[in-house]
Formats: structure tokens, C-alpha cells, sequence
């Protein structure tokens, strides 16, 4: 994305001052789906792509000039007034409540913003969003003082109390903590990670974008947590003597003890969300050894148990993933939440060609539509670039 573009935007639809230039990327995430908010691991990196906002103090006690360059879109708003209607402006109302909470005198400012991460493909554009614009507040209001970790949380926070969708802390963390070059394994409940270098020498990720946005998606996630939070609570009824706080804390046996106590539905969701925190160390060994046929024999299981077991995917995206088996692809599954989005490849070089052609040729046939092709590149995280 071009800084200049934004810029000229900025100056042209404001007072023709400049203001500072933030970005903050959205992300890939090679394995570890639906276990941030049950304290499991994630395996997530930034990516080259992401959002840049300009950012101007404009001197009022609490008006946001906000303008959606990609969207041609405007909307002025008070932080003492109720959230705006525009939903992309709720991103930003709502990290300058929560940057509030957190201490942080944000006063009136001029934002415009634009955005190179596709919507809907699940690579967390509003996270992005989020990110860059709490980045940015911090640096013009906050003297820096907010940690990484607390402008990770208030993206969350945004999310529960603006948006209404009650995610993790994925799609936030890698937005801020990336690293060019480099994924991450979180854990989720100590908050502890690690930098790996991703440099799988004769392979390529790859994203295949299915172009399908599900409306109802927001629902679906907060009732597949709901799901696990009621496992948790089974669990919690049945074992008075230990600690449950999310499903990290259970082991296989303890969901076949509560099995009779819970839905069927809630079993088939908390049984998917054990078997991937597995698949993630699994995968994770594999990694250090430089396995990447068995790393991707995991990403396969997981999109079997994403499509079958959390039920998150939709005909075109295990379209895509049959293809990918077809082709030889090493692994292959759904990225990020499902009902929708993308899939992501792990392909030899040599088979590269070919099965992106296939992938375009037959998803044209079946979908009468050809799907975007992404290749992955891991970027850096939050950041001032001016
Ligand atoms: C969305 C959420 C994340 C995470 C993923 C699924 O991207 O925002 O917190 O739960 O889905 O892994």
C-alpha cells in the first residue's frame, strides 16, 4: 500500500494538513483455529498487506472526523454520543473508548484511512483496523505508555463491546506483534510466544480466497463459543476439586466423563478444539524438524475437523481443500473463523503451477467465479511510518 495515496487522501478531504501515518497488517495463521479463547496455542503471522490510517489531532474535546477512503465513505461522530451507524466507524469509536479505560486522553481527531487486506477473506481486516488506529492513539495521546499487549486487548474489547462478535486474541496479536519474516506460536492462556522463523525451503503458502461471506457468521462464532463455555461448565460441575477456565484445562478423558451431561453438538465442538490444541504441538514438532509433509498432514485434519466437528466451513471452501488433495498439495485447510474466507496451501514449488491453475479452472466451472490467489508473504506488525 502507498503512503503517498493515503496521504493526498488525507490532505485533500481535511484542512490540507498532514497528520502522522500509521499501519498495522492483517494475518495468516498456519494452524491453531478456535483455540485463542480456549486458552489453547495459535500459530499466527503477520502479512504484507493491512491497513494504513493519517491521523491528525484537530483541536475539539471529542469529535472524530472519520473518512473510509477505500469506501468513499464519511462519518463524524462524538465519543459522548452513542456508537456511530456506519459499522466501520464503530472500530474506531470503540478503540477510542477503550483506549480511554486504559488511560489514554484521546481527544478530538481527522482520520482517513485505506486498506489493501481483503474483506472477508479472513485475514482479519478489522483487526488491522483496530490495531492501527489504537497504535496510533497511543503514540498521539498516550505518550507510548500503553504496552503491546494492552493495544492487543483493547482490539478484543472493541470487538465484545462494539461489534458484538466475541473473539479471541489472534487475529489482534499478530497484527501488533508481527514480525517480517517470522510466524508465532502463542499460547493463549500464559500469554507466552515464541518467534519461528517461516522459511520452508522448496514449499510456498499459498491463500485460495473463496469469495464467500457469510452474513450470519458473527452469530455462528459467538454460539460455537458458547458451545465450549458450556462444556467448561459441565466440566467444572462434575470435578469440584480442580480448576477449569477454559478447554485447555481438559483432558480427553475428562470430555468422555462429561459426555453424558452435555449436547451432542457441544461434545462434537469441544472435541474438535482438544484434537487441534494437539495438532498445533504436533505440527509445531513437525516444524522444528523440518517435516512439512507431516506439518501439513495436521492442516489437513484440522480442515476434517473445522468441516466436520466445528462445522465453521461451507461447500466451496472443502471444494477448494479436495482440490488441494487432488493436486498433491502437502496441506491444505480453512483459515481463520470458517463460513467463508480463504484456504490456506502448503504447496511444493513444483506443483505450484499446476494447482493453481486447476484450482481457478475448476472452481470457475462448478462456481461460474475464479478464486483470488494470494501469495503469503509474513510482514511486520503495528507501526509509525510517518
Ligand atoms: C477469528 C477470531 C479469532 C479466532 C479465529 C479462529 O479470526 O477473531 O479470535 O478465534 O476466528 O481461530
Amino acid at each position: 500500500m502507498d503512503i503517498e495515496f493515503v496521504r493526498s487522501r488525507f490532505i485533500k478531504h481535511f484542512d490540507g494538513k498532514t497528520g502522522n501515518v500509521y499501519a498495522s497488517p492483517g494475518r495468516i495463521n498456519l494452524i491453531g483455529e478456535h483455540t485463542d479463547y480456549n486458552g489453547g496455542f495459535v500459530f499466527p503471522g503477520a502479512v504484507d498487506k493491512g491497513i494504513m490510517a493519517e491521523i491528525r489531532i484537530n483541536g475539539t474535546p471529542d469529535t472524530i472526523r472519520a473518512y473510509a477512503i477505500d469506501k468513499k465513505d464519511r462519518a463524524d461522530f462524538r465519543l459522548s454520543d452513542e456508537k456511530p451507524k456506519a459499522s466501520w466507524a464503530r472500530y474506531i469509536y470503540g478503540i477510542c473508548k477503550e483506549m480511554w479505560k486504559l488511560g489514554v486522553p484521546v481527544k478530538g481527531f481527522n482520520i482517513a484511512f485505506a486498506g489493501d487486506v481483503p474483506e472477508g477473506a479472513g485475514m482479519s481486516s478489522s483487526a488491522a483496523l483496530e490495531s492501527c488506529v489504537a497504535y496510533g492513539l497511543n503514540d498521539l495521546f498516550g505518550d507510548n505508555k500503553v504496552s503491546q499487549w494492552n493495544l492487543v486487548l483493547a482490539g478484543q474489547a472493541t470487538e465484545h463491546n462494539y461489534v458484538g462478535v466475541k473473539c479471541g486474541i489472534m487475529d489482534q496479536f499478530a497484527s501488533v506483534f508481527g514480525k517480517a519474516g517470522q510466524v508465532m506460536r502463542l499460547d493463549c492462556r500464559s500469554r507466552e510466544f515464541e518467534y519461528f522463523p517461516f522459511d520452508a525451503k522448496g514449499y510456498k503458502l499459498v491463500l485460495l480466497d473463496s469469495a464467500v461471506k457469510h452474513e450470519l457468521a458473527s452469530s455462528a462464532y459467538n454460539q460455537r463459543r458458547q458451545s465450549c463455555e458450556n462444556v467448561v461448565a459441565a466440566l467444572a460441575a462434575k470435578f469440584a476439586d480442580r480448576k477449569f477456565e477454559t478447554l485447555r484445562d481438559a483432558k480427553w478423558e475428562d470430555l468422555e466423563a462429561v459426555k453424558a451431561d452435555i449436547s451432542e453438538e457441544d461434545y462434537k465442538r469441544a472435541h474438535f478444539v482438544l484434537g487441534e490444541v494437539d495438532r498445533v504441538m504436533a505440527f509445531s514438532e513437525a516444524l522444528k524438524k523440518g517435516d512439512y509433509e507431516e506439518a501439513g498432514r495436521q492442516m489437513y485434519a484440522t480442515h476434517e475437523g473445522l468441516s466436520k466437528e466445528y462445522e465453521v466451513s461451507c461447500e466451496e471452501l472443502d471444494f477448494l481443500n479436495e482440490i488441494a488433495k487432488a493436486n498433491g498439495v502437502t496441506g491444505s485447510r480453512i483459515m481463520g473463523g470458517g463460513f467463508g474466507g480463504c484456504t490456506l496451501n502448503l504447496v511444493k514449488e513444483e506443483l505450484y503451477d499446476k494447482f493453481i491453475a486447476d484450482a481457478r479452472k475448476k472452481y470457475a466451472e462448478k462456481y461460474g467465479r475464479v478464486p483470488k490467489v494470494y501469495d503469503v508473504v509474513i510482514g511486520d506488525g503495528s507501526r509509525k511510518l510517518a
